[in-house]
């Protein structure tokens, strides 16, 4: 169990497997921040998940910084969380395989992200596709975590490393706290521009789908131009008839931290024209900040990977301490 008896532990993973967007900013990333005052954080880059399908190895190690910095670039502090990469941690894999073996075969199968993905790489459906669960469950429970910042579609991800928790802290003891979910409410679902019945997605491979926190707003506003709305002309907040609008109003609404009501009444009467262009102008004054911070601190590799070895160190003490317990639970002489 936790013996920090100061403040609780939120840990949250992203892959480096695509650049972050505005849907990944305004549903999670953008909420990181504001925990920090109250939690002990851990912001992980999960590199070991990307390899559940094929990634160039250049630019898995290019992403990783770019994550770095964009966590950093939205406001977490490597000072105050514990920012750090996957891989650096080697209790991660040590802990995986244990899990393993105390998680069902019939529990892998059900993994709603499982057969989906394995549907779209029908030509590599590995075991670390299927075992992905287990090592985010490892990824959580080696930190007693409390709260895990999550998205929808990783809720039953969650649910599985819970299960995985309590099965073990019953044959074994209290071993593992056992993690809830932190699901934010607004802004939470973000869908793509093109297809707005989706969600905005970095791995699309419509670039038009979405937009990058780090994207230039010549991008950014061509992008919002070619937006489809609905059939009619009314801005209207709708999502069922009005997917389109709604989710441009939505996103409008995030980012000016204002309701979709008020947003809908500020437009009340404008044409789809002049209002996505509004929209696009709000997305760009929000996220150039972020891009000038994650500029300036992606060009200096040498303090980056300073904070990265840091951050691993920190991390690599707590995780010993759950990984150490473990092993002795089990049997494993030490
Ligand atoms: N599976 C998560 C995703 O694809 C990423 C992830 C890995 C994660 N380990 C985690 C998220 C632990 C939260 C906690 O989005």
């Amino acid at each position: 169990m936790n013996t920090n008896t100061e403040k609780q532990r939120i840990f949250s993973g992203i892959q480096p497997s695509g650049n972050i967007t505005l849907g990944n900013y305004l549903g999670a990333l953008r909420h990181f921040p504001e925990l920090q005052d109250d939690y002990e954080c851990l912001y992980c880059i999960v590199d070991m998940h990307t390899l559940t399908v094929r990634q160039d190895p250049e630019l898995l190690k290019e992403r990783s910084y770019s994550l770095l910095s964009l966590y950093m670039a939205c406001g977490l502090d490597p000072d105050r969380s514990i920012l750090f990469v996957q891989s650096h941690v080697h209790q991660h894999a040590e802990l995986s395989w244990i899990l393993g073996c105390y998680t069902y075969m019939g529990e892998l199968n059900r993994m709603t992200q499982f057969k989906d993905k394995s549907a779209k790489h029908a030509d590599n459906i590995n075991a670390g596709l299927y075992t992905y669960p287990v090592l985010m469950a490892a990824d959580i429970l080696l930190y007693q975590s409390r709260f895990v910042p999550i998205g929808n579609d990783q809720k039953q991800h969650l649910e599985l490393a819970r299960d995985i928790a309590i099965r073990f802290n019953k044959l074994y003891g209290e071993t593992f706290t056992v993690p809830e979910p932190l699901i934010s409410k607004q802004g939470a679902r973000i869908m793509s521009l093109q297809e707005p019945d989706r969600k905005m997605s970095k791995s699309d491979t419509n670039s038009g789908n979405f937009v990058l926190v780090t994207e230039e707003p010549d991008s950014i506003m061509k992008k919002f131009k070619r937006a489809v709305t609905d059939s009619g002309s009314e801005v209207r907040f709708d999502p069922e008839n009005k997917p389109g609008i709604s989710n441009l109003l939505n996103i409008y609404a995030t980012v000016k931290g204002i309701t979709t009501e008020d947003a809908e009444k500020e437009f009340a009467g404008s044409r789809y024209g002049d209002f996505k262009m509004a929209v696009g102008s709000a997305v760009c004054d929000c996220l150039a900040p972020i891009r000038e911070k994650y500029e300036l601190l992606m060009s200096d590799r040498a303090q980056l990977d300073g904070i990265l070895g840091r951050n691993a160190e920190r991390a690599r003490e707590i995780a010993e301490i759950t990984k150490k317990d473990v092993y002795r639970r089990v049997g494993f002489i030490l």
